[in-house]
């Protein structure tokens, strides 16, 4: 890997130390989260859960349903890594088979957590190459709608772009991240950078868009609102620009930013001076989400037929 300049701390006297976790400083603005008591500091549950073969059955169904959306409209690089990665061999993977797997392709792991971790806690694993996954899995009943993120969110829709190797080196560095982040009391827009690549990020290939972020790809129906609808905007990531933009947590997003390579994802991120950045950052944010403002280079100009239908819980259909 190369040396890291700004959005780390080499420019800094104390160089961080960022095999130890992390202290969140006081008044740092985050949400708080209740410790389970069967966890310690690091948040790791003991062993990942043993699944009964009817939470299997619910991996295979998510697994096919995905499966029959994604090619054409996920990133090249996501469905190389879900075939290298064999996720679907069968059943709920093997945490400890799969990081050994990640581990000889880019120095990753899979970790089981509880539940949504605290940040201080996941910058602490992502900055040391460890990709903390939520144990459970949803029920047969509910296979569209979780309010954590749970295995197939995070295996699925995570763990194969780690084994892209400059994703997964884009993945430490915004660990990494959190450090100043934290410094400065930005990790609200930290937070959004987060959102609008790791989670929802399209990326321009030879053959058209595909979409890269999790969030669009362990889910049926934004994996083809992302990528095809006329209602959302899709606009060039501009790294200020998003981290300054506001982001549904509940619903499809009214933009998506899509970048051009991981290379550019990566050089566009880690090559930015971010303490003068954070400076410059409001406490809140500046544009709406659904915005498109004079500096964006436009791929789409969206529609927002879906939003101003009333979105979901209207029965608004994802055009
Ligand atoms: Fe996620």
């Amino acid at each position: 890997m190369v040396a890291f300049v700004t959005m780390t701390n080499a420019a800094d006297q104390n160089p961080t130390d960022y095999t130890r976790l992390p202290e969140m400083g006081a008044g740092v603005f985050t949400a708080p989260l209740q410790r389970p008591a069967h966890v310690g500091e690091d948040w790791l549950e003991p062993a990942q859960r043993r699944y009964s073969p009817a939470e299997h059955a619910v991996w295979d169904t998510l697994y096919a349903r995905q499966l029959e959306v994604l090619p054409g409209r996920a990133a090249s690089a996501f469905m190389a890594g879900l075939e290298r990665l064999d996720l679907g061999r069968g059943g709920v993977p093997d945490f400890a088979r799969l990081s050994e797997e990640l581990g000889a392709l880019t120095g990753w792991s899979v970790a089981p957590v509880p539940m949504l971790i605290p940040d201080h806690v996941f910058f602490w694993h992502l900055a040391n190459r460890r990709f903390p996954a939520g144990n459970f899995i949803r029920g047969a009943d509910s296979l569209d709608y979780i309010q954590e993120p749970d295995v197939f969110h995070d295996v699925f829709g995570h763990v194969p772009m780690l084994a892209d190797p400059t994703y997964a080196d884009y993945m430490q560095e915004y660990g990494r991240a959190g450090w100043k982040a934290m410094r400065h009391n930005r990790l609200k827009s930290l937070g959004a950078l987060y959102w609008y690549t790791v989670e929802f990020g399209l990326i321009q290939e030879a053959d058209g868009i595909r979409a890269y972020g999790a969030g669009i790809l362990s889910g049926p129906t934004e994996a083809v609102f992302a990528v095809e609808a006329q209602s959302p905007n899709r606009i060039m990531l501009n790294v200020d620009r998003v981290m300054r933009t506001d982001y549904v947590i509940d619903d499809l997003q009214p933009t998506y930013f899509v970048i051009e390579s991981f290379d550019a994802l990566y050089h566009d991120t880690v090559d930015r001076d971010f303490d003068r950045l954070y400076r410059s950052l409001p406490p809140g944010f500046t544009y709406a989400n659904s915005a498109v403002i004079d500096v964006d280079d436009v791929l789409h100009r969206g529609t927002q037929e879906y939003l101003l239908r009333g979105g979901r819980g209207s029965g608004a259909k994802p055009v």
